[in-house]
């Protein structure tokens, strides 16, 4: 379906609210999007005229649940290009599928191994890995970005030459700086030194398309809240060898084969990870935020996005003291993916966004959880705009009038 914004705006209840009297211009889709109405619907839906409590019963309710949870885990499977549908497991979000990988993996690292992070990681990709490091003796190396943002990979290449690294965890797009590191070359250079890789798709999943099976990535981890569907589900997904082999993180009910007084057997993946009730609706919700995006096709939605974020760009860089972050100028600038980051000479970002925010925009500001890349750029904090496929040329302008303004006032 060809893009047609003011259609697919009315089908976003919230973006017609306004703000003390300004309309509102959502541009922190990075931390969370908004939802579309086949999405809410979806969700009222499910408790309207199926809720129940998934493979726990044998009534009809119970029935109508576990159909609904499985049809979203065949959805998502469909989305990523995952071969089968054990490959893919439901999470509370993207953090809690990284943890599951981290923990499991963990419990094989030893003395003398490593694991190969970016400096342009997510918390929820470091700490996972830096609290396992509390316990267990392996290395955790940083592979550093160039002036233009992008991952050095011969500094990757130099990591995997050592030949005792035993994953690469890396982001497909940063919450930041908006780069994509070159996915391909990373899983081509890591499974030839016999490394697995894991990817943070937190933020690329809403912008580009995932093909597991091309990309022969090994695990891939993202939220459902950032695609356009709801809080509270996330998903992990993992060849189904390796799922077969990983531990559990959480024990309890539906994760088991068999449990004893004194011991117990684990059930076969995805179920192993899903210990406890499953966030139902949310994945219902989460295979409606599919339907919808798969309306539209990814040229047109990257085009979409990629006019929003040049435009920024280039009228970001004409504002005196604005620096944008991991974007050299010339000669030939990397292209934006999803969001840019900047900060302002003798501004601080919490001023800034509380300004605009009282005026109906909604920007981020802080280190977005990202302290080690935000260290590593010489600063505390940024401001950070970040596009959906509803935000709009007008919605631009506005934001990019009022933060001159913003700018002149506060600096
Ligand atoms: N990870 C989210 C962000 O970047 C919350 O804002």
């Amino acid at each position: 379906m060809p893009i047609d914004l003011p259609a697919i705006r009315r089908q976003f209840p919230i973006l017609d609210r306004t703000i003390d009297g300004h309309p509102l211009v959502y541009l922190d889709n990075a931390a969370t999007t908004q939802k579309p109405r086949s999405v809410l619907d979806a969700m009222t839906s499910y408790y309207e005229t199926s809720n129940a409590n998934a493979y726990r019963g044998m009534h009809i309710l119970a029935e109508r649940a576990t159909i609904a949870l499985e049809d979203a885990r065949k959805t998502v499977q469909q989305f990523l290009h995952a071969k089968q549908p054990e490959e893919i497991v439901f999470t509370k979000n993207c953090t809690e599928a990284l943890n599951i990988v981290a923990r499991g993996l963990g419990s094989a690292l030893q003395d003398g191994d490593a694991v190969v992070l970016s400096i342009l990681e997510h918390h929820s990709n470091i700490v996972p890995w830096l609290m396992l490091k509390e316990e267990k003796g392996f290395d955790l190396l940083w592979v550093d970005y160039d002036d233009r943002g992008q991952l050095k990979m011969d500094q990757l290449e130099e990591f995997l030459r050592h030949g005792n690294v035993k994953l690469v965890s890396v982001t497909a797009q940063s919450n930041v700086l908006g780069v994509r590191p070159p996915l391909r070359e990373i899983i081509r250079a890591a499974h030839r030194a016999g490394a697995l890789v894991c990817i943070d798709a937190a933020q690329a999943v809403a912008h580009e398309e995932i093909d597991m099976r091309e990309l022969d990535g090994d695990f891939l981890a993202f939220s459902g809240h950032k695609l356009y569907g709801p809080t509270g589900i996330g998903v992990l997904y993992g060849k189904k060898t390796l799922l077969e082999r990983l531990p559990p993180l959480l024990g309890g009910g539906m994760m088991i084969h068999e449990v004893h007084t004194d011991r117990y057997s684990v059930a076969e993946p995805p179920a192993k990870f899903e210990g406890g009730t499953q966030p139902v609706a949310e994945a219902v919700g989460l295979a409606a935020a599919i339907r919808w995006l798969s309306q539209f096709s990814w040229n047109d939605i990257q085009s979409h996005e990629q006019s929003l974020l040049t435009h920024a760009h280039n009228l970001l860089s004409k504002i005196p003291g604005l620096r944008m972050l991991g974007h050299s100028p010339s000669p030939n600038p990397s292209p934006p993916y999803g969001c840019l980051s900047f900060v302002v000479d003798r501004v601080h970002p919490h001023d800034l966004t509380e300004v605009l925010g009282r005026r109906g925009i909604c920007l981020r500001a802080g280190h977005h959880c990202a302290q080690p890349l935000h260290r590593r750029l010489g600063i505390s904090a940024s401001t950070r705009v970040s596009v959906a496929l509803y935000n709009t040329l007008t919605e631009m302008e506005i934001f990019l009038q009022e933060l001159h303004a913003a700018v002149t006032r506060l600096s």
